[in-house]
C-alpha cells in the first residue's frame, strides 16, 4: 500500500494534571497538550540509497538509521515470537522505537516505506518530563498514516504510537495517557477502563511550566514504582488508589472552574508521587515555592526524579511566580493548552504550520 510522496504530521507536548504513574496500574490520569510541537516528514527519496531500505534521521539529536524493508517485517515477527518482556530487553537506541512503529505498520498493515525517509524533529524539550518521546512517535505514526493513505481509527493509532512509548520506558503498560493527549490535544483523560476521553473546557486556566533541572528516565523511575509495588504491594497500591481519587476529584473541580480546589489536587497528587519515591528535594521545594508565590496548586508532571514541576495560578500571579523561579536561575514556561493534537495532521500535509516548527523555542 503506498499514497504519497510526501507526508507530515506534527503532536503537542503533554503536561500530566493529574495521576501519572498511577495510570500505568490501571487509575485515571489527567494531561494537558501545550503548545511546543514534534514534527515527522516522510518522503520519497532516491538519494538516501537502495530504494529496499527505509531510512530514518532523528534532526535533533542528528542520528541517522537504515534498515531493509525485509529486516523490518523480521523485526515484527520476533516480537510476535518473543512477547514484548523478552523483545523488549533487546531493544537499544534511539531510533528502535521508531523502527518497532514502522514495522507493525508494514508487518500488520502493509504499508510500504521502501526507498522512503522519514525525518522527525521538535522544539519540545528532551527528557523533561513534557512527553517529547510521546510526540515524535504519534508524529511519526500520523505521518506515515499520512504517508500511504492508510485510515485507521483513533484507538488503532493510539495503539500503534503506544509501541514507541512501551520500548522508550520498558513497560508495556506506558504510554497511554501521554499518547492519548498528544493525539486528541487539548484536555485528556485516560484509564485502563473508561479508555481515552477529550474533555470540552471552555476557559484556559494559566499554566506556569517550571524546569527545576536534569531528571531521571522515566524507564527509570517507572521501574522503581514497580520495583516498590512487587516489593510493597500494599503500600504501593494504597498511594497508586489516592492518586487515582485526586484525578477523578481535579478532573471535576476543573470542569466546575474550581481551581482553588483543583490545586489542592495537584499538592496531595505530588505528596503521593513523593510517597511513591519519583519526586526529588528540588521539585518538592519548587511545589512549595509556587504555592507561597500564589500558585493555586502544583506539582512534578511525567515521569519526575527531576525536571519539570506545573503549577496551576491565577493569570495575575502568573509573573511574580515567574520571577521567583527565575531569579533562582531556573527556566520557564508560560505555555497556551494546544487544541490541535496529531489528529488534526490526519489528511493535512499543512506545511506552514509545520514551518514553524523548524523556529527555536
Ligand atoms: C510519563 O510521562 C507518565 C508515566 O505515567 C508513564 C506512562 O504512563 O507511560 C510516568
Amino acid at each position: 500500500m503506498h499514497g504519497n510522496e510526501s507526508a507530515s504530521a506534527y503532536a503537542p507536548a503533554v503536561v500530566k494534571l493529574f495521576g501519572e504513574h498511577a495510570v500505568v496500574y490501571g487509575e485515571l490520569s489527567v494531561g494537558a497538550a501545550v503548545d511546543m510541537y514534534a514534527y515527522s516528514h516522510i518522503e520519497k527519496s532516491a538519494a538516501a540509497g537502495p530504494a529496499s531500505n527505509f531510512y530514518l534521521y532523528l534532526e535533533d539529536l542528528k542520528i541517522g538509521s537504515q534498515i531493509s524493508i525485509a529486516a523490518l517485517k523480521e523485526l515484527y515477527r520476533q516480537f510476535q515470537l518473543q512477547g514484548f518482556a523478552e523483545f523488549s530487553k533487546k531493544a537499544e537506541g534511539y531510533a528502535f522505537p521508531y523502527l518497532f512503529i514502522a514495522s507493525r505498520l508494514v508487518e500488520e498493515h502493509g504499508i510500504d516505506l521502501s526507498g522512503a525517509k522519514a525525518t522527525i524533529r521538535s522544539n519540545i524539550p528532551i527528557g523533561k518530563g513534557l512527553a517529547s518521546s510521546a510526540a515524535c512517535s504519534t508524529a511519526f505514526t500520523v505521518s506515515l498514516l499520512n504517508y500511504s493513505s492508510l485510515r485507521l481509527d483513533d484507538r488503532s493509532i493510539i495503539e500503534i504510537a503506544r509501541d514507541g512509548e512501551r520500548i522508550a520506558h520498558r513497560n508495556q503498560n506506558a504510554g497511554a495517557i501521554d499518547v492519548s493527549t498528544t493525539y486528541h490535544g487539548g484536555y485528556v483523560s485516560f484509564s485502563k477502563d473508561s479508555g481515552a476521553h477529550q474533555h470540552e473546557m471552555h476557559s484556559n486556566p494559566s499554566l506556569l511550566i517550571i524546569d527545576t533541572g536534569p531528571k531521571k528516565s522515566t524507564a527509570e523511575t517507572v521501574g522503581h514504582v514497580s520495583e516498590m509495588y512487587s516489593k510493597e504491594k500494599a503500600k504501593a497500591e494504597l498511594i497508586i488508589k489516592e492518586i487515582g481519587k485526586c484525578s477523578h476529584e481535579g478532573l471535576q473541580a476543573l470542569k466546575n472552574e474550581d481551581y482553588a480546589l483543583a490545586g489542592r489536587y495537584m499538592i496531595e497528587d505530588h505528596k503521593l508521587l513523593d510517597e511513591l519515591g519519583v519526586s526529588t528535594p528540588a521539585l518538592n521545594a519548587a511545589v512549595q515555592l509556587a504555592v507561597e508565590n500564589g500558585a493555586f496548586g502544583a506539582k512534578l508532571s511525567g515521569g519526575g526524579g527531576g525536571g519539570i514541576m506545573i503549577a496551576l495560578a491565577p493569570s495575575d500571579k502568573i509573573p511574580s511566580i515567574e520571577e521567583a523561579f527565575k531569579s533562582l536561575g531556573m527556566k520557564t514556561y508560560a505555555k497556551r493548552i494546544a487544541f490541535e493534537g496529531a489528529k488534526s495532521s490526519i489528511g493535512n500535509a499543512d506545511n506552514a504550520r509545520m514551518n514553524r516548527d523548524k523556529m527555536p523555542i
